[in-house]
């Protein structure tokens, strides 16, 4: 019976040798990142708010991807030099499309990923017959999807009544009055445990490019070193990272501590790689190519495909950790300062 939102729930979670420090570096020394992204990650917000990138001398670019569609044509034609979003993605684009799409490490197990419902509907029985918005081509990401429910209807008029959320939106949805706010009806986790979610993701043809891999490779020190921050939860970590989510996502303290929660959540969370150090969890992608399969999600891959041996880490797979390798060798010791920056 749960079946279908178990499905909806998956498809739609949207799916170095680095620089020294260069704190002090001029402008024209930093090296531009096109990041193109779903949603900003609590890693992503602390990276950029606490001075992780400027320290690995980048100037990052953040790219609100509008739907799958777009976001994954801009990371292959070179629009983004790096993307996060579902490993399902991936898997879907690599697998049944041959497109040249490596993925480099794992970001998160799916924090927040969750059926949200309208006010008066209160439990997934009450779904039965009724539309869920999912992701493209009818709606669009996450961020539209929330939009649309908080409001109770399409941009057209048409009502709506559930919806699949990620982080941050069931946090932000704590600060709005109860007359509109989102009920959480379902978590990923009571279905399906682990799964592995967001996936740094990046054009093959990167990988053996030399501008191009140092460009990711610094970009992954900078990720590396603010996730791991991120995992320290000291007491000045926490508070850090609770202004950094705060003021990237421009919401209340209160707000960023939810959030804050989400994103160390030890089963789903951004701290939750199998090492610590953004390995891809083989269940949680198991998992992930087991649901799809089981709705029919690999109809253009050959009959016999070995789907285990093809998520095994390697040149030209679709894993490949080489650049992450290089990114975490590479880590610099940069940490804020006391005032958060
Ligand atoms: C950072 O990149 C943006 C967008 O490409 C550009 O407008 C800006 O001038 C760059 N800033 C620095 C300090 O390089
Ligand atoms: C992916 O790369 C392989 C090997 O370089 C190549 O044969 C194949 O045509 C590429 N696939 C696409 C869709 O471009
Ligand atoms: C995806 O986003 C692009 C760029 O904003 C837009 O042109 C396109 O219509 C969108 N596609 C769908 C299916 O929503
Ligand atoms: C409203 O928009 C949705 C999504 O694009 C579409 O499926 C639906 O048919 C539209 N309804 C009307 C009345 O135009
Ligand atoms: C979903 O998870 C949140 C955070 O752990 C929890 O507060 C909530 O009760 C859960 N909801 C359901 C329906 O399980
Ligand atoms: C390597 O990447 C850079 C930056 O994207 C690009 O300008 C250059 O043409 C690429 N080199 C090759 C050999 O593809
Ligand atoms: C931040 O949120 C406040 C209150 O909701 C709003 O007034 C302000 O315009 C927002 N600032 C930005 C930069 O979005
Ligand atoms: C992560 O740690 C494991 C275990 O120490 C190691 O085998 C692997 O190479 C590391 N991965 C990366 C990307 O550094």
């Amino acid at each position: 019976m749960h079946q279908p939102i178990l499905h909806s729930l998956v498809a739609a979670a949207s799916l170095t040798l680095a620089a020294p420090p260069q704190k002090d570096a001029t402008p024209s020394q930093l090296q531009n990142v096109n990041y193109g992204a779903f949603t900003q990650t609590a890693t992503y917000s602390i990276a950029n708010e606490l001075g992780f990138f400027e320290a690995y001398g980048l100037n990052v670019t953040y790219l609100q991807i509008p739907n799958s569609t777009y976001g994954y044509a801009q990371l292959l034609n070179g629009g983004y030099d790096i993307a996060t979003g579902t490993i399902d993605n991936a898997v879907n684009l690599r697998f049944n499309s041959n497109k040249n799409l490596t993925v480099i490490g794992q970001l998160d197990q799916g924090p927040e990923l969750s059926i949200a419902s309208i006010p008066s509907i209160t439990d997934p029985t009450q779904l039965k017959g009724l539309a869920l918005m999912v992701d493209s081509p009818t709606v669009g990401s996450t961020n539209l999807r929330y939009a649309d429910l908080v409001a109770g209807h399409l941009p057209n008029g048409t009502d709506v009544y559930a919806t699949i959320l990620t982080y941050p939106f069931p946090a932000l949805a704590q600060a709005l009055p109860a007359t509109t706010r989102p009920n959480i009806i379902a978590n990923i986790s009571d279905f399906i445990q682990p799964i592995s979610s967001s996936a740094f993701t990046i054009r093959q043809a990167a990988l053996t490019n030399t501008t191009e891999r140092s460009v990711i490779r610094s970009f992954m020190s900078a990720m590396y070193a603010a996730n791991q921050y991120l995992a320290a939860s000291t007491p000045k970590s926490q508070k850090c990272s609770v202004e950094a989510i705060a003021s990237q996502l421009n919401v209340t303290t209160d707000i960023a501590t939810t959030a804050y929660a989400a994103a160390t959540d030890p089963l789903t969370g951004e701290t939750t790689s199998p090492n610590g150090n953004f390995t891809v969890s083989r269940q949680g992608l198991l998992n992930i190519i087991d649901v799809r399969s089981q709705f029919g999600g690999f109809a253009s891959v050959p009959a016999g495909f070995n789907y285990a041996q093809a998520i095994l880490p390697g040149t030209g797979k679709l894993i490949d950790y080489s650049i992450t390798e290089e990114a975490i060798a590479a880590v610099n010791g940069y940490k804020p300062n006391g005032n958060c920056s």
